[in-house]
């Protein structure tokens, strides 16, 4: 297993470009089942979490093809059998949400429930209750999620209790090709929804109101192929963002999109960091020149609020911070396994349930961490290169899920920072 290891204390200087988001990447891959022409994707990052995907398409019949390293072409000319076994999605969350497409596109389908997660139980019961209201039976036998649409899927009033992205994706997936309209309200308003929304137009979808909590989809009777960019990885931006807060420097982010980061770029300033927008909202430069960060409170919401995805690098930028930061997490109901983590370098952070107190330390001193998850892991990498001395970051396999080339980005802006592989 390969590790990190990083001498913390350079700041950062130069140019770091982002890649299409993951988040949208693998929603989108998932729209290529409803169609028997090619989806071209371009944008499209080279990530574990995409390969994961590829390799579940491929096993359902669709043929993937990577271009030019950055282009992705799906064709789902004919499907094999509409079933997705455990092994195959397990590893993943966003894996399930092949079910509603091949259920649009088949009649039924069998998918494996997607596993447990350390940052929370991250039940499925609202992408259920969504295809449910459209016109599925679906029985829950042996992990498996057994769904029939004899009759095919019609259009439903959708309310969502409470907003959720991976279930206002996947009942667009369905009700793109179901018989009449679908409204969902109380939708997610995340810019991958509305990735997913304009993908699926060009392809001869109807769907309007995406990016706001009420969308209305229109069913048609058939889905034809396109070209896509994948819109950029804000979560990738607001990191290296985030790590500049952290060591101190001047970094162009390029290839992002700066209105997507709104409540990242008001924390960034509450602290002290400058936020400028470049070349028409498409590359953002920060700036930071202070030896250390003021502190600031922060709360996760869903979008245009604060991402809980960007969390845990908020909470490595305030271990070092001048005062104390209140940090609530109101999204997912256990996401600081990275606290414990960072004090391990010398942080000083207390939770209480969903709210973490970090009082910010002068100095944080270099060490052993492992972390369990994706943005947990890349925290640590951000408060390693804040550190002084060298920090080894373990169990490395969660940051290649969803940060293509970090330890090459991070050493061109002028980290000391090497992955190390280690003998098993
Ligand atoms: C997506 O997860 C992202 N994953 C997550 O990114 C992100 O943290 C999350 O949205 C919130 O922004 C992908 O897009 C692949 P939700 P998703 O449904 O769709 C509960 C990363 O690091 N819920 O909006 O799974 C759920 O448990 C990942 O890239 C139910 O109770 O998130 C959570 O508490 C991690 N029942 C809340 O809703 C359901 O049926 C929001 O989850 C569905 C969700």
């Amino acid at each position: 297993m390969d590790r990190i290891l990083i001498n913390g204390g350079n700041p950062l200087q130069g140019k770091v470009r982002i890649n299409g988001a993951k988040n949208s990447a693998l929603k989108l891959m998932a729209a290529a089942l409803l169609s028997d022409e090619p989806l071209v994707l371009t944008n499209m990052p080279d990530l574990a979490d995409t390969r994961f995907m590829a390799h579940l398409l491929a096993h359902l019949g669709v043929t993937v093809t990577r271009e030019n390293g950055t282009q992705m072409v799906l064709h789902a000319k004919a499907l094999a059998e509409p079933f997705a076994p455990y092994d195959l999605v397990r590893k993943m969350r966003a894996t399930f949400n092949v079910l509603g497409p091949l259920l649009a596109r088949c009649g039924f389908a069998r998918v494996s429930l997607p596993g447990g997660c350390a940052i929370g139980a991250r039940p499925v019961d609202l992408h259920l209750k969504a295809l449910e209201a459209m016109g599925a039976q679906i029985e829950l036998e042996e992990g498996y999620a057994l769904a029939k649409a004899p009759k095919g899927l019609h259009g439903a009033q959708i309310s969502f209790p409470f907003v959720s992205v991976g279930a206002t994706e996947h009942a667009m997936l369905a009700a793109v090709l179901a018989k009449g309209e679908t409204v969902l309200d109380n939708a997610a308003r995340e810019p991958e929804i509305t990735d997913l929304a304009n993908c699926l137009n060009t392809m001869g979808a109807k769907i309007e109101g995406a990016g706001s909590a009420s969308i209305t989809i229109t069913g048609v009777s058939s889905l034809g192929g396109t070209n896509h960019r994948v819109v950029p990885d804000r979560i990738e931006a607001g990191t290296y963002a985030l790590a500049v807060a952290a060591t101190g420097g001047d970094v162009c982010i390029e290839n992002c999109t700066y209105a997507h980061l709104g409540a990242l770029w008001d924390r960034m300033r509450a602290i002290g960091v400058s936020v400028e927008s470049q070349q028409e909202g498409k590359s953002v430069r920060i700036t930071q020149h202070n030896d250390r960060c003021a502190a600031a409170d922060l709360e996760t919401q869903a979008y245009p609020g604060f991402p809980t995805d960007l969390q845990a690098q908020f909470m490595a930028v305030m271990c070092r911070a001048e005062g104390a930061s209140i940090i609530r997490e109101t999204i997912f109901e256990n996401r600081f396994m990275h606290a414990p983590e960072l004090s391990r370098l010398g942080a000083d952070i207390t939770v209480h349930g969903r709210e973490a107190v970090v009082r910010g330390v002068p100095a944080l001193h270099g060490a052993p961490v492992m972390a369990t998850d994706l943005r947990a892991s890349v925290s640590l990498v951000i408060a390693g290169l804040a550190a002084q001395g060298q920090t080894e970051v373990n169990r490395i396999y969660h940051l290649d899920r969803g940060f293509e080339g970090l330890e090459r980005k991070l050493s061109a802006l002028g980290a000391d920072i090497k992955r190390v592989a280690v003998a098993t």
